[in-house]
């Protein structure tokens, strides 16, 4: 594919780690986007413990995950806040290296338990760390998001921007990324990446792996989805008065395999880089609502009814990433269209549905 600077990129993830055989725990790993990277990893040959409390997903995803990987993915139900237990794991199941996922996410719901969200998320990161330091496993790859960024100064959002947070969800992500900053400065053998996540999409292609959030999503993308198939009867546009091409949002949305497979790359590059980084994962593309209402129709041959409401408090008119440091460092770059993302959303909704009776709500 042609990247954002018309420079050739391949991947070549397979080639790339050829030979290379990691024994990884993923916190979070039956939940949305731990599910995608558990089958990036498993297909290249890791062995993948999925260790997960359950809060937010379901023990059958472990099932579809080693459905489409043929591979035996260990699945642990366990709280990361258990430290005594997360140690018990990490040692029986001799994990080299650590994903963490785990943690809520929730940017509205933050704001009404404040408490819940320190607790999972920086608590839960502690009592991680305190069992990976016991384990002397010093390997971890640590999802954060684009929120640490806090209102663009400029864009693209490089990762030099300044850091803030406007909201509990935001200041848990940033209080583990400078906890994580400061646990790597003490010992020169921890291996440490935070990984900034723009706005993630889509499903697997086999539709055996999606999001589907319980009640009212909160992110744009489930919501158009659950317009087209019946089950919402409509989407409220937050503005169309932002200073933007059509009024509406813009934002950088990123095919969720795309991502898991960043984290493949990122893993790599920790093996032979110790210390602390930060990697922007986003395509450098923005799309606006009205753009995404309109892709998605095309992919479902729905139509999505919408209006227009007011802006949602908090929300900024764009965000996109510049994600040059991850291409040029780990030599990852997205590859999926929104087309893509789009597609495999509205097929996992009809697979899920058909599956499982719609959840009307
Ligand atoms: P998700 O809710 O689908 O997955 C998180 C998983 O963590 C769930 O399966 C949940 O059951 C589990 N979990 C929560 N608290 C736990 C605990 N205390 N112990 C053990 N397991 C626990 O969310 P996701 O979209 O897959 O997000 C994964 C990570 O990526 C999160 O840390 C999230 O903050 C981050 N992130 C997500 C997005 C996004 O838009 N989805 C964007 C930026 C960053
Ligand atoms: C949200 C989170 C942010 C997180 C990011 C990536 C909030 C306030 N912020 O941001 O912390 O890092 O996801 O996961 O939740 N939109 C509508 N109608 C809807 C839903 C959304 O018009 O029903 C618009 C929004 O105004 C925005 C765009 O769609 O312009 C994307 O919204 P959303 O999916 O919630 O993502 P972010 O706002 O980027």
């Amino acid at each position: 594919m042609i990247g954002r600077n018309g420079i050739g990129i391949g991947i070549g993830i397979g080639h790339n780690l050829d030979g290379l055989s990691m024994k990884i725990l993923l916190t979070g790993g039956t939940g949305y986007i731990g599910s995608h990277i558990a089958v990036v990893f498993a297909q290249m040959g890791h062995s993948v413990v999925l260790y997960d409390n359950l809060s937010n997903s379901s023990a059958s995803v472990a099932g579809q995950i080693n459905a489409i990987t043929d591979e035996k993915c260990v699945f642990v139900r366990g709280d990361i806040r258990d430290t005594a237990f997360l140690q018990s794991t990490l040692r029986s199941q001799q994990i080299e290296a650590v994903v963490h996922l785990a943690g809520l996410k929730a940017v509205g719901e933050s704001v009404e338990k404040p408490i819940d969200y320190y607790a999972n998320n920086v608590q839960g990161t502690i009592s991680l760390l305190e069992a990976m330091e016991a384990e002397r496993i010093k390997t971890l790859v640590f999802s954060s998001s684009a929120t640490v960024y806090g209102q663009p100064q400029y864009l693209p959002i490089d990762e030099n921007h300044p850091t803030s947070a406007t909201n509990p969800y935001g200041r848990s992500k940033l209080h583990i990324e400078e906890m994580l900053s400061d646990v790597a400065a003490s010992d020169g053998g921890w291996h440490i990446a935070c990984l900034r996540y723009f706005n993630p999409a889509g499903a697997h292609e086999t539709a055996r792996l999606g999001e589907r959030p319980a009640g009212k999503p909160n992110n744009l993308m489930p919501f158009i989805a659950q317009v087209a198939t019946g089950e919402r009867t409509v989407l409220s546009i937050f503005g169309d008065d932002y200073e933007t091409p059509d009024g509406t949002g813009l934002r950088d949305y990123i095919h969720v395999m795309d991502l898991a497979e960043g984290h493949a790359m990122a893993l790599q590059f920790l093996i032979s880089n110790a210390g602390w980084h930060a990697f922007n994962l986003g395509t450098g593309q923005a799309y606006s609502v009205m753009e995404m209402i309109k892709s998605f129709e095309k992919a479902s041959c729905q139509k999505v009814a919408f209006n227009v409401a007011p802006r949602r408090p908090g929300d900024v008119a764009a965000c996109f990433a510049n994600p040059d440091k991850a291409m040029l460092v780990l030599g990852w770059t997205a590859s999926r269209t929104l087309d893509d993302m789009c597609s495999s959303t509205w097929h996992f909704y009809q697979s899920f549905d058909n599956a499982a009776g719609k959840a009307k709500g």
